[in-house]
C-alpha cells in the first residue's frame, strides 16, 4: 500500500549554542531529486490546506517552524501525522490524497518537491483521485 512508503526523516542536525543547522542534500538525504521549493506561512487559525492528491510528485514536508497535521490518505486507508519539529521531514509518495490543517501560529510549512509545478499532476476531486487509485491497483 502507497501509505507504507510514507516515512518521517529525521535531518541531520549540527547542534551549537549559536543555533541549531539542519540541511538537505538533493537526491542524497531525501528519495529524490529536489525541483522546486514552496512554502506556506500566514496561515489562519483554523483553515486548511492541500485537499488533493498528486500523480507524479514526491514531497518531503518540514514544519520549518510552529506545528500542524497532515493527513494522508491512500484511498483505502488514513493517518494523521502530527509535525511540529525544524528537523523531520515527512515524505509523501505519489498517489496519496493530503490535508493540512490545525496550523499553529506563526507556522511554516515548507515543501520540497521532485517536479516543476504542473496543474495536470493534482487530483483536486477525491472520487477522480480514488477511481485513480483503484484502477492502479488492479
Ligand atoms: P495548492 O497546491 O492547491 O496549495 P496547497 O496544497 O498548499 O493548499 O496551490 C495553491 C495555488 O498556488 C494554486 O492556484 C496553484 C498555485 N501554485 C503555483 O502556482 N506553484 C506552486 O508551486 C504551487 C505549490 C502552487
Amino acid at each position: 500500500m502507497p501509505i507504507n512508503d510514507i516515512r518521517k526523516y529525521d535531518l541531520t542536525r549540527i547542534v551549537d549554542n549559536r543555533g541549531n543547522l539542519t540541511y538537505i542534500e538533493s537526491g542524497k538525504h531525501i528519495p529524490f531529486e529536489i525541483k522546486r521549493v514552496y512554502y506556506l506561512y500566514d496561515v489562519p487559525g483554523g483553515t486548511s490546506r492541500g485537499g488533493h492528491g498528486h500523480k507524479k510528485l514526491k514531497q518531503l514536508i518540514i514544519a520549518i517552524s510552529g506545528s500542524f497535521d497532515i493527513t494522508v490518505d491512500d484511498g483505502c486507508e488514513k493517518q494523521i501525522i502530527h509535525l511540529n519539529r525544524s528537523f523531520q521531514g515527512l515524505y509523501i509518495p505519489p498517489m496519496m490524497w493530503r490535508d493540512l490543517d490545525n496550523f499553529s501560529s506563526g507556522a511554516v510549512c515548507m515543501v520540497l518537491a521532485s517536479e516543476f509545478y504542473d496543474e495536470g499532476d493534482y487530483f483536486r476531486d477525491y472520487d477522480a483521485f480514488l477511481l485513480a487509485v483503484r484502477e492502479c491497483e488492479q
